[in-house]
């Protein structure tokens, strides 16, 4: 696969604080990458240097081989960007916020004109398509944002927090036209404070802690990263409380939750097998059997946390 993104050495300094700190990673083509961390962390100071709104202190970003500091219009031309803040004019309506951009980018008036009534179709605001957009709701404007980033027909599509504050209709509706953006080809860079959204969406995650990569991997491969213990849920036909199991020597710690038992522990497979000779030895039968896996959360909690956070 081809990278797409790749970033060297990234720095940015306000004045003592290094809001990002020498970060370096690659995004392959056709990926959705996704950008995690805490406020503050320095997602959308990342995303600004790689979209050439601001400059880095130091390091380098090539956008499909542009360096975006060296050639920056032909890297622009190549990206769709979606800001933390709206870029919509609120004084202009979302035909002209999208005919603006069509100049910008030097997309031409028939081709501009088709793609903004796809767009506007696509994202349900067509009717809507000559009213200011201070008239919109935060959804609307979201929506049109969305479409404003894709005037040019980006390559890679940045989208800061795209979902934030949206209605759960509204979100989904974004993360479908991801979806499907994704699955026509383009590559997605997203930052979200979200982790189910991102679980669901991203190849790749990176997360980032006070301007560093504290990791980047798969989010399945990064669940399995963390520790490796693991709660085994089961209940069994006939009540069986904390103090009836035998010593299991693997079993860090055992509690009961409604009328099942949770086993916290490094060996669920050796730990599984004795609760079922248990059953047997006993005459019982096991009703539900589950482990429950460490979520991206728990990883971003972990990752995260500077030892305040459980
Ligand atoms: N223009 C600026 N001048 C001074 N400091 C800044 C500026 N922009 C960002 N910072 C600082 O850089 C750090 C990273 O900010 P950034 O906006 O990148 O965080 P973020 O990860 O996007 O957070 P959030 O999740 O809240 O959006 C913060 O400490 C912020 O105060
Ligand atoms: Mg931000």
């Amino acid at each position: 696969m081809k990278n797409v993104i790749e970033v060297t050495e990234l720095r940015k300094n306000y004045n003592a604080l290094a809001a990002v700190d020498s970060i370096s990673f690659e995004v392959e083509e056709g990926e959705v990458f996704g950008f995690l961390g805490p406020n503050g962390a320095g997602k959308t100071t990342t995303v600004r240097m790689l979209t050439g709104i601001i400059k880095p202190t130091s390091g380098r970003i090539s956008i499909m081989g542009f360096g975006i500091e060296q050639d920056p219009i032909k890297a622009k031309q190549l990206i769709g960007v979606v800001p933390e803040l709206s870029n919509a004019y609120n004084e202009l309506s979302a035909w002209n916020n999208l005919q603006f951009m069509a100049e910008l980018y030097g997309v031409s008036g028939r081709v501009a004109r088709g793609r903004a009534e796809e767009l506007l179709t696509k994202f349900d605001l067509y009717d809507r398509r000559d009213t200011k957009v201070k008239t919109f709701s935060k959804g609307m404007k979201q929506k049109l944002t969305i479409a404003m980033a894709l005037m040019n027909d980006p390559e890679i599509l940045f989208l800061d927090e795209p979902t934030s504050g949206l209605d759960v209709r509204s979100a989904r509706l974004i993360k479908k036209m991801m979806r499907e953006l994704n699955n026509a080809g383009t590559t997605i860079f997203l930052t979200t404070h979200y982790m189910e959204e991102a679980n669901q969406l991203c190849s790749r995650v990176a997360i980032i802690n006070h301007g560093r990569i504290a990791a980047i991997d798969a989010p399945e491969k990064l669940k399995t990263r963390i520790g490796g213990l693991e709660w085994v849920e089961v209940s069994f036909s006939t009540p069986v409380t904390v103090s009836d199991l035998p010593d299991l020597p693997q079993v860090l710690e055992v509690r009961s939750s409604g009328d099942k038992l949770q086993l916290y522990t490094d060996e669920p497979g050796s730990t599984i097998s004795r609760l079922v000779d248990y059953a047997r030895s006993t005459d019982r039968t096991i009703v539900t059997l589950n482990t429950l896996t460490p979520t991206l959360e728990d990883v971003f909690i972990k990752l995260t946390g500077d030892g305040r956070a459980g």
